[in-house]
C-alpha cells in the first residue's frame, strides 16, 4: 500500500536518509528499529511531507498507488496517512475537539466526533479535564502521547505512522495504547517507529526493519527487535 523508491533526503544539503526502498503491505504492522540520529523520524516526516525536507529527483512515495511524492501534508491526510508526533506539541486556544471538527468538516458530524473522543478518551485513560483543555496545554508527555492515538481513531486514517509513541508512557500506559491500537486495527496498517521491544510485545509486528545511518540495513522478524535489545546495534553493522 506504501511503495518507497529510491528515497534519498537531505536537509540544509545534509543527506539525512540514503536511498531508501521498502514496500508497506496493507493491513500489517512494522516496527521500524535504530540508533538516535539514524533517520526515522525524517522518514516519517518525509513521508507525511515536511517541507524542511528535499527529496531527489529519483525519490518516489506511492500510497495505494497513488503518487504522492509531491502532495502538501494535508493532502497525504486525506489519502489516508497520519503521522504521530515524537514530541507532541501544545496548541493553545484550540481544544482537540476544534482541531477533530476541522479536520474531518463534512465527513463526521461533531457530536459523533465528540462521543468517539470521549469514548476513546476512556479507553486510553485521558482525563475529561484534559480533553476539555485547549490541545496538550499543560499535559505531560505520556498524555500527549495518549492524545495522538486519541486523535489518530477518531480521524479513522487508514495508514497510521507512530513516531515513538511509546517513548515516555508508563507501563499502564503503555499497555492501554497497545491494548487500544490492536483493539481498532481493522485494515489498518501501522508503522510503529521505537526504541523498545516492550511496545512489540503487544503490537506483534510482521516485519522490523533496522536503520542506520539512513538507510534500512535489516529486515526481520519480532525476533530481530529481540536481537537488538539483547545486543544493540553493533552486531549488525
Ligand atoms: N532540521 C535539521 N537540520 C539539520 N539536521 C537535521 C535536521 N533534522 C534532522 N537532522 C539530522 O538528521 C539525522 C536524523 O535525525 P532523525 O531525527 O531522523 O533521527 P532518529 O532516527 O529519529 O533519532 P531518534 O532515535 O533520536 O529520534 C540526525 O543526525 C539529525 O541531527
Ligand atoms: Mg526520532
Amino acid at each position: 500500500m506504501l511503495k518507497i523508491n529510491n528515497l534519498i533526503v537531505s536537509i540544509n544539503d545534509k543527506t539525512i536518509l540514503n536511498n531508501i526502498n521498502f514496500t508497506f503491505e496493507k493491513g500489517k504492522t512494522y516496527a521500524i528499529m535504530g540508533p538516535n540520529g539514524s533517520g526515522k523520524s525524517t522518514l516519517a516526516y518525509s513521508l507525511m511531507g515536511h517541507p524542511a525536507y528535499q527529496l531527489s529527483d529519483t525519490s518516489t512515495i506511492e500510497l495505494e498507488g497513488t503518487n504522492i511524492t509531491e502532495m502538501e501534508p494535508h493532502e497525504r491526510a486525506q489519502e489516508g496517512m497520519f503521522l504521530s508526533f515524537q514530541s507532541p506539541l501544545a496548541l493553545s486556544g484550540v481544544k482537540v475537539y476544534q482541531l477533530l471538527q476541522l479536520a474531518l468538516s463534512g465527513k463526521k458530524d461533531p457530536l459523533q466526533i465528540r462521543n468517539e473522543a470521549k469514548a476513546y478518551a476512556k479507553e486510553l485513560g485521558i482525563s475529561e479535564d484534559l480533553l476539555n483543555r485547549p490541545l496538550n496545554e499543560g499535559a505531560s508527555g505520556g498524555e500527549r502521547k495518549k492524545m495522538e492515538v486519541l486523535q489518530a481513531a477518531v480521524l479513522g486514517k487508514s495508514l497510521l505512522i507512530f513516531d515513538e509513541v511509546d517513548t515516555g508512557v508508563d507501563v499502564d500506559a503503555l499497555k492501554s495504547i497497545s491494548k487500544f491500537l490492536t483493539k481498532y486495527k481493522k485494515d489498518k496498517t501501522y508503522i510503529v517507529i521505537t526504541h523498545y521491544n516492550r511496545i512489540l510485545h503487544y503490537l506483534k509486528p510482521d516485519q522490523v526493519l533496522i536503520m542506520v545511518e539512513g538507510k534500512i540495513v535489516k529486515v526481520g522478524g519480532p525476533e530481530l527487535a529481540k536481537k537488538i535489545e539483547d545486543e544493540g546495534y553493533e552486531t549488525l553493522t
